[in-house]
């Protein structure tokens, strides 16, 4: 049986575990030089908002329609990125904030990449968002609100997922009994509950068009 007593020897392990003595390397291809390649201005969209509220449908589209514009561009979609790089973590806070760290951390390495990143997350926390904000240029960076009434996602339940937390089957369900933070500094909201995701998908590329993220 495994003992959980911790000793100097397994502190010492832990400790070292951490980045220490590490240099940055000055790479000779920059991401200038990468995405000019591929004739495009690299960011992230950040879609943030409650389960159900559309957050990966509406990404989905907007990744269709930039594909169709010959952009290169990939898709981070919470529940997929859980099946694998984040498959550790769970729903607590500390996880959720370890979850939206490590996200925006691989986001800015596909970003640098030259590549127009999505990123589909619940993002529940407002202080989370803002690191991942912190990451990037102003330029490169443009966080969409998926907001539609807690009521109406948890009618939709596409998942099933609203009932078994209202049953007690799933605990830390974000708009039950786990928070939600509202933007208050997000860039374009779009309304499920009075548009499509057609058209909201259109709406965010007209406001990337408008800005000058794509032509
Ligand atoms: S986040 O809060 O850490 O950003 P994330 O976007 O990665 O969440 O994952 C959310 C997805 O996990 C939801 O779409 C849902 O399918 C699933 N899920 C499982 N348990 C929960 C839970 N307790 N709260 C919210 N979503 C959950």
């Amino acid at each position: 049986m495994k003992s959980s007593v911790v000793t100097p020897i397994k502190k010492k392990r832990q400790v070292e575990r951490r980045a220490t003595n590490v240099v940055w390397h000055e790479l000779l291809v920059d991401k200038a030089t990468r995405s000019q390649i591929k004739e495009q201005h690299p960011c992230l969209l950040w879609f943030t908002g409650l389960s159900g509220a559309g957050k990966s449908t509406i990404a989905n589209i907007v990744e269709k329609k930039l594909n169709a514009k010959g952009k290169h561009t990939y898709l981070l979609d919470g529940d997929n990125v859980r099946y694998g790089l984040n498959k550790d973590l769970g729903f607590t806070d500390e996880e959720r904030i370890e979850n939206i760290r490590r996200v925006g951390e691989v986001a800015k390495l596909f970003v640098d990449a030259g590549i127009i990143t999505i990123a589909s997350f619940i993002s529940p926390f407002r202080s989370d968002r803002r690191l991942v904000r912190n990451l990037f240029e102003e330029d490169e960076f443009i966080e969409v609100f998926v907001s539609a009434p807690l009521e109406l996602c948890e009618q939709r339940d596409p998942k099933g997922l609203y009932k078994k937390a209202r049953a007690g089957e799933i605990p830390h369900f974000t708009g039950i009994d786990s928070p939600y933070e509202t933007p208050e500094r997000e860039h374009i909201i779009l309304s499920t509950d009075t548009l499509t995701a057609e058209q909201c998908a259109d709406q965010l590329i007209n406001y990337m068009v408008d800005n000058g993220f794509i032509d």
